[in-house]
């Protein structure tokens, strides 16, 4: 049994490592090799899995405006970024509070994210990049990235988002497994 099982995790092992070092340059895997990578995706992708959900694309939006809602529509009352982020005229926090009330979510200094930080519309690919770019980041190392994900009251929020938002679907500490992973391999993008 426990033959069985090193011989699992060493293989694990070995198609992670083999799928990393995989670049379009390379051959085509042979294809009992493709189906094994398809179970072991690229570290990264569960984790664009994350940054992909609602809850974090609202805030991390490409135009002047919020967005609200498990479909992302346009913010209602309409409101617009401003020069900072924290709202043109009205700011954000007239309406969002420290903490989520009955109808209107809240946080600590609830304000959109910089147009650098902008993940709408990227693939997977592009979205790591941006994500990893230290002149759109705030000059965040990848460890300084999970920092940031796994402590920021904004980004904590989105596991306690009140009303009737879903939540992100993983839990805080697999997220930070997954983070982990990635940063061991070299926060490489697919
Ligand atoms: C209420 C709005 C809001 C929500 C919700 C939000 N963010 Fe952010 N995010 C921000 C702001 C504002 C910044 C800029 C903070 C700074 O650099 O000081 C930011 C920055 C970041 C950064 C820094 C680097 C970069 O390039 O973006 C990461 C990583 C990040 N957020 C991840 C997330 C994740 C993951 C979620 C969802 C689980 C999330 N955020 C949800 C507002 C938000
Ligand atoms: C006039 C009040 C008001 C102002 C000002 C306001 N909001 Fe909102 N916001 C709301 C209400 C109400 C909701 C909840 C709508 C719902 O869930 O039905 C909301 C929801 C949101 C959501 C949706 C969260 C989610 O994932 O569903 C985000 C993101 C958001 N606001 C960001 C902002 C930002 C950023 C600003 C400043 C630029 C801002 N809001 C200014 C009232 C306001």
């Amino acid at each position: 049994m426990r033959s069985i099982l090193f011989v699992a995790l060493a293989s694990a092992l070995f198609v992670s490592s083999f799928t990393l070092a995989m670049s379009p340059g390379h051959a085509p895997l042979p294809p009992e090799f493709s189906a094994i990578a398809e179970e072991n995706p690229h570290p990264f992708l569960p984790i664009a899995g994350v940054l992909k959900h609602p809850r974090c694309m609202n805030c991390h939006v490409s135009g002047e405006s919020p967005r609200q809602g498990d479909l992302s529509k346009i913010h209602s009352p309409p409101v617009k970024r401003g020069p900072d982020g924290r709202g043109q005229g009205m700011k954000c926090t007239s309406c969002h509070r420290v903490k989520n009330g009955p109808v209107i979510p809240g946080a600590p200094d609830w304000h959109l994210a910089p147009l650098s930080m902008a993940w709408e519309g990227l693939n997977e690919s592009d979205l790591c990049r941006t994500l990893t770019d230290q002149t759109k980041n705030g000059g965040r190392s990848p460890e300084a990235l999970a920092d940031h994900m796994l402590n920021d009251a904004l980004v904590g929020w989105a596991w306690n988002p009140g009303g009737k938002r879903t939540p992100v679907p993983v839990s805080k500490e697999e997220f930070g497994v997954l983070l982990q992973s990635w940063i061991a391999a070299g926060a490489p993008c697919p």
